[in-house]
């Protein structure tokens, strides 16, 4: 069912997590925006390179704003502008310089939890027709050091090698990343701070190229979103800002949505299911969608977008915290999880029996 109008009650037989509030999957004019609401931009650094004091401050803040909407905005995190810039560049070439036919060949399947592979436009998830062209790896696809007997098999999911490579390099400077992120938010819990390094230790992620074209004046009319609301999977998600509009955030607060305009070489931050199931719903999975740019000139050109989901490997066990009070939820098992919630985008065979 892939429905212009569907809201996320729609679907709620597929949360692993409680989730209280109702939007719709695609803007419409009924819509109401938060447009007083101040991003706060904090500053990474000061976890990764600071003293104590410096640490325990950006902890705080931190805190506060993935407890209060489950986004954050990082400056700070020491990764190069100039990686993002040819990042940008090379999702376009990707996506522009191949066929559609040839694109088809690495049509996303199953692999674990994560859907890899190519996602033709409006075929993103079976509930919504998204104006975008995706494309997902996840850490089998690279050449990276692989735990567990996980085998490398580059020519099964690349078009040409060179571009494993490139975006390697994307993966690996925000591998380094993980682990500090993780550490503030248990810390802003009150938790041990290193609870989850060793499953972060080599562990899966999922990069999402995501290639929105310009839009039609035919796909301006139909009602669609650019990506459907939706809370991601994962314990959280890194991505660097896009150079175009269009993502939007629901504020839980005021029950509204944000636009969302970081500056270049920032990265967002927000939370996802595993956070808020692990967290005890401390930390909620973050709503959020992308939608037709306001100003109509961005019609004409390409929207790019490069998140990183961070994953845990499929048979660990994603169990509520110690010392977040009585546990909401049962132990289960992260594919289990991963795949039940899923479901909701790929359909009901999405997840293996368990
Ligand atoms: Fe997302």
């Amino acid at each position: 069912m892939a429905d212009v109008n569907a809201l996320n009650r729609d679907f709620t037989q597929y949360d692993q997590v409680q989730k209280g509030h109702t939007y719709r999957l695609a803007e419409h004019v009924s819509d109401a925006f938060d447009d007083d609401y101040e991003i706060d931009m904090l500053d990474f650094g000061q976890f990764l390179n600071g003293n104590a004091d410096d640490k325990k401050r950006f902890v705080e803040a931190f805190g506060a704003a993935v407890q209060d909407i489950g986004f954050s905005v990082l400056t700070g995190h020491g990764i190069d502008t100039k990686l993002y810039d040819e990042m940008h560049d090379l999702v376009i070439e990707l996506f522009e310089s191949l066929s559609l036919q040839e694109k088809m060949h690495f049509r996303a399947q199953r692999h674990g939890s994560v859907n890899q592979g190519y996602f033709p436009i409006e075929e993103t998830s079976n509930i919504h027709p998204d104006q975008v062209e995706g494309w997902v790896w996840c850490r089998r696809a690279f050449d990276m050091q692989q735990d567990r007997d996980r085998k490398l098999r580059i020519d099964d999911f690349w078009p040409k090698q060179s571009y494993e490579r490139e975006f390697r390099r994307l993966a690996i400077s925000h591998e380094q990343l993980f682990k500090p992120i993780a550490q503030a938010m248990f810390q802003s819990l009150g938790c041990d701070p290193h609870i989850y390094d060793q499953k972060l230790t080599n562990t899966n992620f999922g990069l999402r190229l995501n290639y929105y074209p310009p839009l039609s004046d035919d796909q301006v009319r139909s009602g669609a979103g650019r990506l459907l609301g939706h809370e991601d999977v994962d314990l959280f998600t890194l991505l660097p800002a896009p150079r175009d509009e269009g993502l939007q955030v629901w504020n839980h607060r005021s029950n509204k949505w944000l636009r969302l305009h970081p500056p270049q070489g920032s990265i967002i931050i927000n939370t996802g299911d595993y956070m808020q199931r692990i967290s005890n719903d401390r930390l909620p999975s973050t709503t959020h969608r992308v939608a037709k740019p306001q100003d109509g000139a961005h019609s004409s050109v390409p929207r790019v977008s490069f998140p990183i989901a961070v994953y845990v490997w499929e048979d660990e066990v994603l169990d509520v915290l110690p010392g977040l009070g009585e546990p909401r939820y049962e132990p289960i098992k992260a594919i289990t999880f991963h795949t039940r919630s899923t479901s909701k985008f790929y359909g009901d065979d999405y997840a293996p029996e368990s």
